[in-house]
Parts: C-alpha cells; structure tokens; sequence
C-alpha cells in the first residue's frame, strides 16, 4: 500500500487510474484544476504553480502525473507547452525536492510522430515500431511528450525511479459514439460530430486502448520492481486497431513498402496488430490488454465481425 498523488485525477483518464489504485488498496490524493468524483482527499491548484504543485506532493510516496492539455486540440501551442512542459518540470522538481523515489509520467504514442495531421506526419520507419524507433514528433502536443520524457530521464539520471507511459488513443465510454461515427466515413469524419469530448483519434492505424487496461497499466507502473536511477519506457495499446483494414495492408496503401516489416509473423497471426510493439511491456510491465472495442463497428460496412 502506498500514498499515492495523482495530478489530472478529476480527468476521463484519471477516474479510471484513482479507481483502480483504490480497488488496489492505495490511499490516492487527488490533484487538479477541479474536483472529481471519486471519495477521496483532493486538492485544487495548477500544476504551473509550482508553489501549489510542492504543497501536494508533501507525504506521498509516488506521483502519478497525469495532468496535461490531453491533444493538439485542446489548447494553443503555447498553453499546450506551458502545462504540460512546466507543469512536468514542477511535478519532476517537486517531488524530487521531497524524497518521493516513484514518478509514472503519462506520455503519448505521439512521441514516435504518427498521430495527427497537424503535425508533418512521417511513416513509421518500420513495424512493429519498438523503443529503438527515432522520435519524430512535429507538434507542439507531441514535442511537448518527447520534453516530458526528457524531463522524466533527467529526473532517473539524478536518482529517481521513473517510467514514462507512451499510450495510444484511450477509447473512454464517452468516446463510443465518436469512434462509430468515424468508422461509418473515416475520410469525412472531421469529430467530435456525435458529442464526444474530442475526437476518435489513433492516428492513421486508428488505435485505442480501454481505460480500464491503462488504469491498470498506471499501478504496474506504480508496483514495478526498479533499482534507483532506473528509466523506463512502455508502448501501450489494445492487442487490435478500429482501422477496417489490416495494419500491413493499410500501411502499404498509405505509404507504399516505406514501412519495413520486421515481423511478418506477428501480423499474420494477428492482421490487426497495433503498430506498437507491446512484447516490452509484456515482459517487464506484465502488461497484457484484455479488452478491445472493435465490437463497436460490428455490422458496419467494410469492418469484420
Ligand atoms: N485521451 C487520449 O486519447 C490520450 C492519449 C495519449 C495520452 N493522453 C494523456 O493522458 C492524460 C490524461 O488525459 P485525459 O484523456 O484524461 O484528458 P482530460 O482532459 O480529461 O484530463 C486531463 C486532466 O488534467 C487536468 N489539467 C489540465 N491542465 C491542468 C493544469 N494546468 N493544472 C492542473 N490540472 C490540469 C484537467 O482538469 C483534467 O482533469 C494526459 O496526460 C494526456 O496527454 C491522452
């Protein structure tokens, strides 16, 4: 059992996250512009407040930082670096300041430069994308993540335990709809049409993940066994996509043979593999996803059953 705080806890994500901590036995504190839901202590502040940030993180034993302007479109590039960027460096440097040995920082698959649009998006250089693949992000959301990592590295190199999840698109309840109405005309579909808080999103491949299975991917990262000093990195993503076509299929149609194949194996036994390679945080995190959404397009034309 740990104290554990958890920035963005009032968030679509961290309800899930403080949900699952709970269920674990953890004494969550929450921290966020607003309250949540869930009963347990929480505090209200901004995590560019650095002061606010320094009296939250006061007797835990980890931090969870999940706070952030969540995607590209939910804030100019400017507020976009000043949270996600100087709210890290605040919670990093905050906690660091308290003896706090365990951060998990929330990342983005956005990272490796294949999400958006907005940015210059740049084919995979090869599949199944692993750790080793370069950083190619173009946007201000995604620079923002590689910063973060960044932040979350140096904080290891000086002695904490850190890991930095890099999750894809996360398939919230409040996002079905959303993912529905793209499915039925991906290339029209300019979201959120159908109410969703923003829009079906998992970049080209239209990955996902259930909230449920990252909230858990959150506590292993909390429990992970890991020496001082440690950094680690995890791909995360539900075992299929919500693309109606197979991976290999739709990155030949979209970038021709740019993308090389490493393991033709992998996508044969499974057509519908995520880009990401999640055998590390199988074998480390003990991460394996245990739901995935494509019952949602069921019946749709073009998606199998
Ligand atoms: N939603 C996705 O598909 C997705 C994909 C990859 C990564 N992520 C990451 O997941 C995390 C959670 O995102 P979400 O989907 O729950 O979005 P969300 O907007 O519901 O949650 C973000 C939370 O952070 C809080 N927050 C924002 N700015 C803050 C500030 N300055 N100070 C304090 N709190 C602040 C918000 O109030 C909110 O509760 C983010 O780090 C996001 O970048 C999300």
């Amino acid at each position: 059992m740990s104290r554990v705080l958890v920035t963005g806890a009032a968030g679509l994500l961290g309800r899930f996250v403080v949900d699952e901590l709970l269920q674990q036995g953890h004494v969550v504190r929450g921290f966020d512009r607003k309250a949540g839901d869930a009963d347990i202590q929480w505090q209200i502040g901004d995590v560019t407040d650095a002061d606010a940030v320094k009296a939250t993180v006061q007797g835990m034993d980890a931090v969870l930082h999940i706070a952030a302007i969540p995607n590209i479109w939910s804030g100019d590039g400017a507020t976009i670096m000043r949270v996600n960027v100087l709210g890290t460096h605040n919670v990093f440097n905050a906690a660091e300041e308290q003896g706090i040995p365990r951060v998990v920082f929330c990342s983005s698959d956005s990272v490796a430069g294949y999400t958006v649009r907005e940015g210059r998006m740049l084919p995979p250089r090869y599949a199944p994308l692993d750790l080793a693949h370069p950083l190619n992000a173009t946007d201000p959301y995604a620079v923002s993540k590689v910063l973060g990592e960044d932040l979350a590295r140096a904080y290891a190199l000086r002695g904490m335990s850190v890991v930095a999840l890099r999750t894809v698109f996360v398939a919230y309840p409040e996002m079905f709809a959303e993912i529905v109405e793209r499915a039925k005309d991906p290339d029209n579909y300019r979201g959120p049409a159908v109410g969703g808080p923003s829009s079906a999103g998992g970049g080209p491949l239209h990955h996902h993940i259930d909230a449920r299975d990252l909230a858990r991917a959150f506590r292993l990262a909390l429990e992970l066994p890991m020496q001082r000093g440690d950094f680690e990195r995890f791909y995360l993503s539900s075992n299929v996509t919500l693309s109606p076509e197979p991976t290999l299929e739709r990155l030949e149609r979209l970038h021709g043979d740019a993308v090389e194949v490493r393991d033709p194996e992998c996508y044969r036994q499974n057509p519908f593999a995520p880009l990401y390679d999640l055998t590390h945080a199988r074998k480390r995190l003990g991460f394996v996803p245990e739901y995935n959404h494509r019952h949602l397009l069921a019946g749709l034309p073009e998606f199998e059953s």
